[in-house]
């Protein structure tokens, strides 16, 4: 047994001093004051608990990338920024489009990862778009179904996937991109990518496939997702189809709400990915759709690249950047220090928030509830240092930003997860 003494917790959206509890795998009490002879008891002197936190967007890139990354770095870097469950993508090498492959992630799994993670399985053979992936073998073992990094272009295939999905009671999770209209872009389309003389990917290119899978989620009775939205068009067409009674939800990531194209300070592949910075105003309407409901949950969208795909041009670098590690503490420093939204918000954004939009028993601090979850200081800040990452991805562009509410402690189902040595002697 663990006595955690002193910690606060957030109850109806007040921090209120509590110990917690835990015996093996789950949190047995949580009160004022508790009294009980346990082998360990930790004085967490006032510090924040929260649920551990939830990334229905990462890439851990094994089976296939190791050199950007793996499953034991990856999971000790989502430790490290709080996270307790994590839920990686499909674009891996073999793509896990049927059990045989996906069998080879969920044994590295098993054997290296320190928080719960469920993959995804494949929506097409490969994510090439052409033959559909073995639902059926998929479905016991993965969260829901997505061809992360490609959109599904065929209109009749995501139809046809979405009836199965629906009936196998999965979620379909869209990376959505028209390919006719990336138009060989490297960041967004507007004011920067005319500054800098660079090609750019119009907002349309997210939107309109947004459009069409919201009508065909509607048709087919499909729970449908809508990884990393960008843009103001892309958050209309959410709040519109919501209206509208389509069983539709959606993620932002970090760093669309932090920056917009106008902080790119130059012709840099660290600041790309896909989907791009978009412009003021869209990054203001994501903030809008976070705050009335709209956007449903915040996902980091980790991903790793070796230094040599991305020490390069915006034409030339991988898109992607890292994001495990600091999530929590640049939306904590961005927006609670400012009072933009509140701690509340941002953790609800993270944990139950997540659960409730994909029915999992997570994210909550309860009795008879998994011990996930994270101490964080507040008060502490540090410089982003990415040679000092737990991941074997550097690929940050914000290097040397103060950053505040430093995750401490993680612990998952009871086990420590990561640990700041220097806080905690567990
Ligand atoms: O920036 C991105 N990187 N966007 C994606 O959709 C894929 C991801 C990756 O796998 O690197």
């Amino acid at each position: 047994m663990l006595l955690l003494k002193n910690g606060k917790i957030l109850k109806n959206g007040v921090l209120v001093s509590k110990d917690i509890l835990i015996d093996d795998k789950k949190i047995v009490k949580i009160d004022k004051n508790i009294q009980e002879n346990v082998e360990k008891v930790l004085d967490l002197e006032g510090k924040f608990v929260s649920p551990g936190f939830i990334d229905v967007h990462v890439h851990w890139r094994e089976p296939g990338f190791e050199y950007k990354e793996n499953i034991y770095h990856a999971s000790r870097a989502a430790a490290r920024g709080g996270f307790t469950t994590a839920m990686p993508m499909p674009n891996l090498d073999p793509v896990p489009d049927n059990y045989e492959n996906l069998k080879i992630q969920l044994d590295i799994i098993e054997r290296d990862s320190v928080i719960r993670a469920i993959p995804y399985g494949a929506i097409t053979k490969g994510e090439l778009g052409k033959d559909y992936a073995e639902f059926e073998e998929l479905v016991d073992y993965v969260f829901a179904f997505s061809d992360d990094g490609r959109g599904v272009q065929d209109a009749n295939m995501m139809y046809e996937s979405m009836m199965v999905a629906a009936k196998l009671n999965k979620a379909i999770v869209a990376h959505c991109e028209d390919n006719s209209l990336i138009r060989g872009g490297c960041m967004h389309c507007g004011r920067r990518s005319r500054e800098l003389d660079l090609p750019g990917i119009p907002s349309v290119c997210e939107s309109v496939q947004i459009a069409r899978d919201v009508l065909l989620a509607e048709a087919a009775g499909c729970h449908y997702h809508v990884c990393h939205v960008s843009t103001k068009e892309s958050v209309r067409v959410v709040r519109e189809a919501k209206a509208a009674g389509i069983k539709v939800t959606c993620e932002v990531c970090p760093h669309h709400l932090i920056s917009d194209e106008m902080d790119i300070p130059e012709d840099n592949g660290m600041w790309k990915m896909n989907p791009p910075l978009r412009s003021r105003e869209d990054r203001n309407a994501l903030i809008a759709g976070l705050l009335d409901g709209t956007i449903d949950v915040i996902a980091t969208d980790h991903a790793p690249h070796a230094t040599h795909e991305k020490d390069l041009t915006m034409r030339k670098a991988a898109f992607g950047i890292v994001g495990s590690e600091t999530a929590f503490s640049q939306l904590y420093t961005k927006f609670v220090k400012t009072g933009v939204f509140s701690l509340d918000l941002l953790v609800k954004l993270m944990t139950e928030k997540v659960a409730d939009t994909f029915g999992l028993p997570y994210g909550r601090l309860e009795e008879n509830g998994y011990a996930d979850l994270v101490v964080i200081d507040l008060e502490k800040s540090l410089k982003i240092d990415p040679e000092k990452f737990l991941s074997k991805g550097r690929n940050t562009p914000y290097v040397g930003e103060e950053i505040y509410g430093i995750p401490v402690l993680t612990l998952s189902e009871g086990k420590v997860a990561y640990k700041d040595s220097e806080v905690f002697d567990i």
